[in-house]
């Protein structure tokens, strides 16, 4: 309990205890916590997108070196070598972002790294390995899942780490050092800045682990660069908010929806269809491109639109492909890609500028935040409070 006056405060237990507690200063304006000129707070989050960004590189991109450098995970560079895996653990869509630095760190470090959901890792009494690092992701820092995975984790002998958005908070001071987002205050229910932020920090770790290890410091150059590029090219899709609008219109009326993506781009439509479920409660099913024809397939029809995530990598013809099996089934297709002709003909289409290939993800989702703020807003909906949902789930 806190007594707060003009002149001071007073702390203490439920019972009347006084407790004593020492003031930290946290850098926010009261304007952080209004709409301002946006109608949602959702709306304001997603523009406030770039500045975020730059807030979660501030200061830790290392051009000398072409590395990163994170001073809050306090491990040395040997003991970050000592590492042989890393596992993330996070709910919603913290979990999805941690899905896409899995795929950063497998990529850029070459070590084994995988998310998993920390409601289901809690309760499976996982092995904990000595050499494994697990990283709790977690906006809020105070849901319950994720705090339980946290402790579990540290009662049989791991080390973890907390990549967290509000300071002090339970999950931050459990696991004691990470990294922190700097995304500012996110009141909308709905996560969109501080996803983004997530996997932005994730891709530091990503980097610095990589560069300890075979990432090239050529390579390091670039990613650093694209890192640097990143807000202006966020703000650029932002601004192009009308023509998101119209591809909105594909969504409104129709009662089911597929997302679907390979392999980072997977994770991409997995926040998709989440963000469109929870703030217009529309039905959005996220299944990796290549499962489609073992089942989904069947529920294509033309009153079943699906969004396609089409970064211009290597399974570039692979989702072509998936198109084309879409179409033959008469399924609307909205795809959202790089710019470029598309090879395969689509209903409607949405392009992202070119970043380095391993942010892809990172702007291919910002185009569908808007996508599902617009549905919601054409169905009027409770865009900043979805139903039965709450900002942190701090219950089992
Ligand atoms: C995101 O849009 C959701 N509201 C939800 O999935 C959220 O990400 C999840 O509950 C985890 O919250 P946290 O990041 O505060 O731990």
């Amino acid at each position: 309990m806190a007594l707060v006056r003009a002149d001071g405060f007073e702390t203490a237990t439920l019972d009347g205890g006084p407790t004593a507690k020492t003031p930290s200063t946290i850098n926010f304006t009261s304007e952080a916590f209004d709409k301002g000129e946006y109608a949602h707070f959702m709306r304001k989050e997603i523009a406030e997108q770039p500045e975020a960004v730059g807030r979660t590189l501030s200061g830790r991109l290392e051009p000398r070196f072409q590395t990163t450098h994170l001073g809050g995970i306090e491990l040395a560079a040997h003991e970050l070598l000592d590492i042989r895996r890393v596992k993330i653990l996070g709910c919603g869509s913290a979990y999805i972002a941690g899905c896409i630095g899995a795929h950063l760190i497998e990529q850029l470090a070459r070590l084994p790294a995988h998310a998993e959901p920390a409601s289901e890792f809690r309760y499976r009494n996982p092995v904990i390995e000595r050499d494994t690092l697990y990283l709790a992701v977690s906006q809020s820092g105070e849901t319950f899942d994720t705090l339980a995975a946290v402790q579990e984790v540290k009662r049989k002998g791991g080390r973890v780490l907390g990549i967290v958005n509000v300071v002090g908070s339970t999950i931050a001071r459990e696991c004691g050092r990470g990294i922190y987002l700097h995304a500012g205050p996110e009141i909308a229910v709905v996560s969109t800045k501080t996803f983004t932020c997530t996997a932005v920090a994730l891709a530091l770790l990503a980097i610095q682990l990589g560069r300890i290890r075979d990432l090239s410091t050529a390579d390091g150059g670039r990613l650093l660069a694209g890192l640097a590029a990143l807000p202006e090219q966020i703000d650029g899709i932002v601004a192009r908010e009308p023509e998101i609008a119209r591809l909105a219109e594909q969504l409104v009326a129709c009662e089911h929806a597929y997302f679907v993506g390979r392999s980072a781009g997977y994770a991409v439509a997995m926040e998709g269809a989440l963000k469109l479920k929870e703030v217009s409660y529309l039905h959005a099913e996220a299944y990796s491109a290549a499962e489609l024809k073992h089942g989904p397939l069947a529920l294509i029809s033309p009153e079943t639109p699906t969004v396609v995530v089409i970064p211009r990598d290597d399974l570039y013809q692979k989702n072509i492909s998936t198109i084309a099996e879409i179409r033959a089934r008469r399924g609307p297709v909205v795809a959202v890609t790089h710019a470029g002709e598309m090879p395969a003909p689509v209903d409607a289409m949405f392009d992202v500028p070119a970043s380095e290939p391993e942010f892809d993800p990172i702007l291919l989702n910002i185009p569908l935040q808007l996508l599902a703020y617009h549905v919601a807003l054409k169905k009027g909906c409770d865009i900043d409070k979805p139903r039965n949902l709450a900002k942190s789930v701090t219950v089992e």
